[in-house]
């Protein structure tokens, strides 16, 4: 435990960093499993993940293992060499995923971009777009990271104003809304290289999309020859239930992004997958990353995989997160403040009744933490719930009772 107390902390991260965060006043020092604890030692239900990162649950023996022993080892060559992890973490990630090939990147948003740029040069070189002229379908609140790119198509004000000039070429149509895929595509298949998609969308809300509109939107992007590009970011590698969330429609993107999880939190490393047709219009020296498939992010990731795939964690997912569901419907059929649970697997969110603007989900998550258990609200008066896919289901009730105590005693 700390000898010095969390405002000691909070206020050295005040005075001397950049505030782009606005952090619940928790500070955390060591993790396992589901839990985390506090510079005073108190214990804490994780239930952010780290935004989906933490899937496999903070400081998993196998992952740290990995980390540790590689580190030892060889952690860096950049791609000037070949180093011998690349290749293993390659065929390991290509085959559990049905890709041919993969570009490793390291944080999401550095894979989106990657993806951005994939699909531009393919539609240039393999479906003839003039040059310069290909556009990206995107949807309306998406999130897909912070570069300027990506903030140019991003209709969050705080994400996207005064960050401009903005780079061009994105056509945004409402989520959830194949009409709008559909015209978009009538009208200008021509001049489009993708449709870049979140399968739910977690930092808007955890919006889930009607059943089918992944599998109809593949279809027509099929149709038209525009590429199919999820963004995995949050709901691969088992949150959602399977091992990404496009599977839950039997859809296989034509550009799989991957992030967060992808090394259990230990590190930052992203990936795109794409199948040789798609990825063989890079060449060398046209795109890459003095970090991207370094011997210790391959280590971790093959590690983050296996465990993925040896505890099952798609089927926890699942199982846990329609159980979760379940036990939050009882919750609301006792109160009014919240008034919906959606989601899929352990990808989750209560919805709050109460304005926008209002501080409640704020409040909630507050009392939350009082109570052992770490949420943020996102979006308005949303809270997102997504503990570690490796919870038990006796740990998921007490949490719920948690949740239910701090709800069912709120006061305004
Ligand atoms: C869907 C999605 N894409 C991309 C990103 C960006 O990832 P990173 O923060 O690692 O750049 C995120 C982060 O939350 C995300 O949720």
């Amino acid at each position: 435990m700390s000898t010095k107390n969390a405002q000691y902390y909070i206020d050295l991260e005040d005075k001397h960093g950049a505030h782009n965060y606005h952090p619940l006043p928790v500070v955390l020092e060591k993790g396992e499993g589901v839990y985390v604890w506090d510079v005073e030692g108190k214990q804490y239900f994780d239930f952010l993940s780290a935004y989906s990162a933490v899937n496999q649950g903070h400081s998993h023996p196998k992952i740290v293992k990995a980390l540790t022993e590689q580190a030892h080892k060889l952690s860096l060559t950049s791609r000037a060499f070949y180093n011998s992890n690349l290749g293993e973490y390659e065929k390991k990630i290509t085959s559990l995923f049905g890709f041919d090939k993969v570009l490793p990147m390291n944080s999401g948003a550095e894979a989106v971009e990657t993806a951005i740029k994939l699909a531009r040069k393919w539609s240039y070189e393999v479906k003839g777009i003039k040059d310069g002229y290909a556009k990206i379908i995107v949807c309306e609140n998406n999130f897909h990271g912070r570069t300027t790119t990506i903030v140019s198509f991003s209709n969050d004000k705080d994400a996207h104003n005064n960050y401009g000039p903005f780079t061009p070429g994105f056509l945004r149509i409402p989520y959830n809304d194949i009409e709008a895929l559909s015209k978009v595509l009538e009208d200008e298949a021509q001049h489009i290289a993708a449709f870049l998609v979140e399968p739910i969308q977690g930092e808007a809300g955890v919006y889930v999309p009607d059943e089918g509109y992944l599998k109809n939107a593949s279809e027509l992007c099929k149709k038209h020859n525009v590429l199919f590009i999820a963004d995995e970011v949050q709901t691969g590698i088992a949150r959602t239930g399977k091992l990404i969330a496009c599977h839950h429609e039997n859809v296989q993107p034509d550009i799989l992004i991957l992030g967060k999880a992808l090394s259990g939190g230990m590190y930052p490393v992203s990936a795109v997958l794409a199948n040789d047709n798609i990825m063989q219009v890079i060449h060398p020296g046209q795109h890459g990353s003095t970090f991207g498939g370094n011997p210790l992010a391959c280590a971790v990731a093959v590690a983050a995989l296996d465990v993925v795939e040896e505890e099952k964690l798609s089927e926890r997912a699942e199982e846990l997160g329609k159980f979760f569901r379940a036990e939050i419907q009882k919750i609301i059929a006792k109160t009014d403040l919240i008034y919906q649970v959606r989601g899929k697997g352990l990808l989750n969110a209560i919805l709050v009744n109460d304005t926008p603007e209002s501080p409640t989900a704020w409040n909630l998550c507050m009392q939350f933490a009082e109570n052992g258990l770490l949420a943020k609200p996102t979006h308005g008066n949303i809270i997102r719930l997504a503990p570690p896919l490796v919870i038990t289901k006796e740990q998921l009730l007490e949490c719920v009772a948690i949740i239910e105590k701090v709800i069912l005693n709120y006061k305004k």
